[in-house]
């Protein structure tokens, strides 16, 4: 029970850790210390719920006797980000290099197994059906595309196969028009497809040794979900996935992940403008195996600009400051292609195309960040700005909640909720978001303001807040 002894702030946080720590050994995923609040948010809604104190639940967690306990946080704690062919040119290394030489070398026993870890709402392991469908030599080969993932809401969005047209945002003309059918105010999967595979809850965290049995599969997607484990999560996930793998298959990480100082088990190949690797078998020479120089992790959002792209894209955000929008975007032009891709870089463009009222642009430049980092809050914010401009606030709403989720400092999207929740006549809600945008606003980052500050600065917004709180306190409409 709660020691009423303890104060009640150094209980709170004491739980928290432990909550963490008991999230992080279960499930993997790890969280750094500016998403507790987060994890606090959601350990007392988890309270509410089962009518317990903290140390009764957390205990209960511990030693597992929460039935469906973990399931059910899994939602709030994982990041679902995916859609149809995303790295385009990662299928097209499937296409055209790794499926022909894996049928060429399983022509005798027609057995292909393949396995999208860290499916979220399946989009990738659909993809992966669409390629092989074009690819399979006959009706007699045995192929198996199985989806695995610790969230069962995606799943269960998985198997419904509904899909709305910003998860087709990559897709070819050619298969849209072959593999969805319009439904609603989405599309839905033809039937062929949505047969050919196969999802189930599996926790990459847990040694389950049915599952990953040696040589069970020959070919693994584990795109943007290492990411998120903690190191001994993330350690064990890749020797069982490693383990699993016949000693000739193929394993494809995200974009910007990398084996380096993890696994000395693959040959790194490159081709198509993309890396993968390939399981090394026991007799290829160590010079074959994959470099050895950082672990898995988002390195290319991560990386810090050139000092000389530095210098211009400080230079774009003061043009932008001064509303001088299109000397900000001829200065980003003049970048090199890899400094055009900096995360400040794609942030500030997406800005500018916001500004010009391209709003699918602004988009896909943040969504183009989220492919490399899915819990850059600014990305989000980003996202949700161009939603809430074209009138889609439902959408607007999540991202905001998403982005200010994912930096608890982040001041700006809690001032967007609090018009929101104006708007939609919630009045407690305007004042809850009001009064945390101002709190945050002290201590929001110079950098962000500069960017999404709308040219006031924080004591100008922190005015605008205080009088607008006031007068909500006061029951008059702003
Ligand atoms: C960002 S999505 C990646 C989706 C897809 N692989 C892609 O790259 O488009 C990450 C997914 O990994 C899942 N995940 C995170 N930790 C996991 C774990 N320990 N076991 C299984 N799935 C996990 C999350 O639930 C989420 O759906």
């Amino acid at each position: 029970m709660m020691a009423t002894a303890t104060p009640a702030v150094a209980l709170r946080a004491e739980a928290v850790a432990r909550f963490r720590a008991i999230v992080l050994a279960r499930l993997g995923l790890e969280f750094p210390d500016r998403q507790s609040n987060m994890l606090a948010a959601l350990l007392q809604h988890r309270l509410a719920w089962h009518r317990l104190d903290a140390e009764s639940y957390l205990n209960s967690l511990q030693s597992n006797l929460l039935p469906g306990e973990f399931e059910a946080l899994a939602p709030e704690l994982t990041t679902p980000e995916t859609y149809f062919f995303r790295n385009i040119e990662q299928f097209n290394a499937l296409r055209e290099r790794v499926l022909p030489a894996l049928l060429q070398a399983r022509r005798y026993t027609r057995s292909l197994r393949i396995l999208s870890a860290g499916c979220a709402t399946g989009e990738e392991l659909y993809t992966l059906a669409m390629v092989m469908q074009d690819l399979t030599p006959g009706p007699d080969w045995d192929i198996t595309l199985l989806g695995i993932d610790l969230n069962p809401e995606v799943l269960r969005k998985a198997r419904a196969a509904h899909y709305t047209s910003w998860s087709l945002r990559e897709t070819p003309e050619a298969a849209r028009l072959r593999w969805f059918q319009p439904a609603g105010d989405g599309f839905v999967l033809q039937p062929a497809l949505r047969e050919a595979v196969k999802f189930e809850l599996i926790n990459l965290n847990e040694a389950a040794p049915n599952f990953w049995r040696p040589g069970a599969f020959d070919l693994i997607f584990a795109r943007n979900v290492l990411m998120y484990l903690g190191r001994t999560a993330l350690q064990g996930a890749l020797a069982r996935m490693t383990q699993s793998l016949a000693p000739d298959g193929y394993l494809f990480l995200g974009h910007s992940e990398s084996l380096r100082e993890l696994s000395e088990a693959y040959t790194l190949c490159h081709t198509h403008g993309t890396f993968y690797y390939r399981r090394r078998s026991t007799d290829e020479p160590a010079a074959m195996q994959a470099p050895t120089t950082a672990p898995v992790t988002t390195t290319a959002a991560a990386a810090p600009a050139k000092p000389d792209a530095a210098d211009t894209i400080e230079t774009a955000l003061t043009l932008f400051e001064q509303e001088r929008f299109d000397d900000a975007a001829a200065r980003l032009t003049a970048l090199d292609a890899d400094a055009q891709r900096q995360p400040d870089a794609l942030v500030l463009q997406a800005m500018l195309r916001l500004h010009e009222g391209r709003h699918a642009l602004a988009e896909n430049l943040a969504h183009e960040l989220l492919t490399r980092d899915a819990r850059h809050a600014a990305a989000h914010y980003v996202i949700a700005l161009c939603r809430e401009s074209t009138g889609d606030l439902a959408a607007a709403r999540i991202r905001y909640e998403q982005a200010g989720k994912l930096d608890e400092s982040f001041a700006l999207p809690h001032l967007h909720l609090a018009r929101l929740a104006r708007e939609r006549g919630d009045a407690g809600a305007h004042r809850h978001e009001l009064a945390r945008t101002l709190a945050l606003l002290e201590h929001e980052s110079p950098q962000r303001l500069r960017l999404f500050g709308g040219g006031f600065d924080r004591i100008a917004l922190q005015n605008m807040c205080r009088t607008e709180l006031r007068r909500a306190i006061e029951g008059k409409r702003p």
